[in-house]
């Protein structure tokens, strides 16, 4: 009786491992673990580059990055609204009056564009952080055989070509700032990407075939004929308060969110969940909830959201 008590407690201990591994990789990483946003901050004058950033959590990125001593490139679609973001951008973080901030317009839901030369003012800057950011979907009742070829072009496009193309031309570049550093190229996920509800097929896909490009191109520059000192990173967001929905702990402003992507980032992972809130959510879903519940979940999620996008129009 006593020896099976001690295998049964044997045994109990033996499985708890990995959750006591993780309950600690968690908390290292989301309370103890300093940031190493600071091993960027190398050569003489170090850039780094965000997408979508005009708006929502690329303008909050580009915030924090400029706090943090960061020269910026910034991307958008319109000019006018460029400016005032770099205005407003240098009235909130008055310290940094010499930080050099630069942009560049493209609309990255066309198809077209001649990168080469869209990175041509820039290129020769040392560029060491990366946020692949821009991307997103409306959220409209219409099923896909509803959709047009050109909507779901301009999806694709806007989700997965342009930063694939982008990242193309500024990875010669990239290899040459690490020369003198790390650099870390970021790709912005969705837990849609996991989750893949219903009316956001080809989004969540498209952050699907983000995530898989992060990692093979982290491979790439890792395992074979490297390491060459640029890695890659799929990060994981949850609900951001951008749209309608409002600001609650599950669903942080955009500046508690680019604030968190600042402390996870270089923390080495290739799927990184900035947000606390956000990893609890996922383990919870995948773990005790199952897949049936939260399918059913996010199709009343996407319901309701459609219902106040109705109601806003
Ligand atoms: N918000 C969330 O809850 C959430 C959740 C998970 C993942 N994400 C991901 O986070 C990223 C940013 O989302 P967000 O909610 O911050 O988006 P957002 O508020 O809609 O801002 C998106 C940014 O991208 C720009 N943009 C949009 N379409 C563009 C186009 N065709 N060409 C060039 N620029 C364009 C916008 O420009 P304008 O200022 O001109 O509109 C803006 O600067 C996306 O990749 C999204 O998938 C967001």
């Amino acid at each position: 009786m006593v020896g099976a008590v001690k295998l049964l407690a044997v045994l109990g201990g033996v499985l708890a491992v990995p959750h006591l591994c993780r309950i600690s990789s968690f908390v290292w990483l989301y309370f103890l673990r300093p940031s190493s946003l600071r091993r960027y901050l190398h050569g003489p004058s170090p850039y780094a580059l965000i997408t979508g950033a005009t708006d929502g959590i690329g303008k909050a990125l580009a915030r924090e990055l400029l706090r943090n001593g960061f020269n910026l490139i910034l991307h958008g679609r319109n000019e006018t609204k460029m400016k005032k973001v770099v205005e407003e951008l240098r009235k909130s973080v008055p310290d940094k009056p010499d930080a050099d901030i630069r942009y560049f317009i493209a609309d990255a839901s066309q198809a077209g564009h001649d990168f080469t030369q869209m990175i041509e003012t820039f290129k020769d800057l040392h560029i060491t952080l990366v946020y692949h950011n821009v991307g997103g979907s409306d959220t409209s009742p219409e099923r896909l055989d509803e959709r047009t070829e050109d909507y779901l072009y301009a999806m694709l496009h806007k989700n997965t070509l342009f930063a694939l193309f982008l990242n193309r031309v500024l990875l010669p570049h990239l290899r040459r700032s690490a020369k003198s550093g790390p650099v870390l190229v970021q790709f912005m996920g969705s837990l849609a990407g996991d989750v893949a509800p219903p009316r956001l097929s080809i989004y969540a896909a498209s952050k699907g075939f983000l995530e898989s490009l992060s990692h093979g191109l982290d491979n790439d520059e890792l395992f074979f004929d490297g390491p060459t000192g640029v890695r890659y990173a799929y990060l994981v967001a949850g609900p951001v308060q951008t749209g309608p929905m409002g600001e609650n702990f599950r669903t942080p402003s955009c500046e508690t969110f680019a604030k968190a992507v600042m402390a996870r980032t270089g923390c080495g992972g290739r799927r990184v969940v900035p947000y606390a809130v956000h990893a609890v959510l996922l383990w919870f879903m995948g773990n005790v909830l199952g897949d049936a519940a939260v399918d059913r979940f996010s199709a009343e999620e996407i319901r309701s959201l459609i219902e106040q996008a109705k109601k806003g129009e």
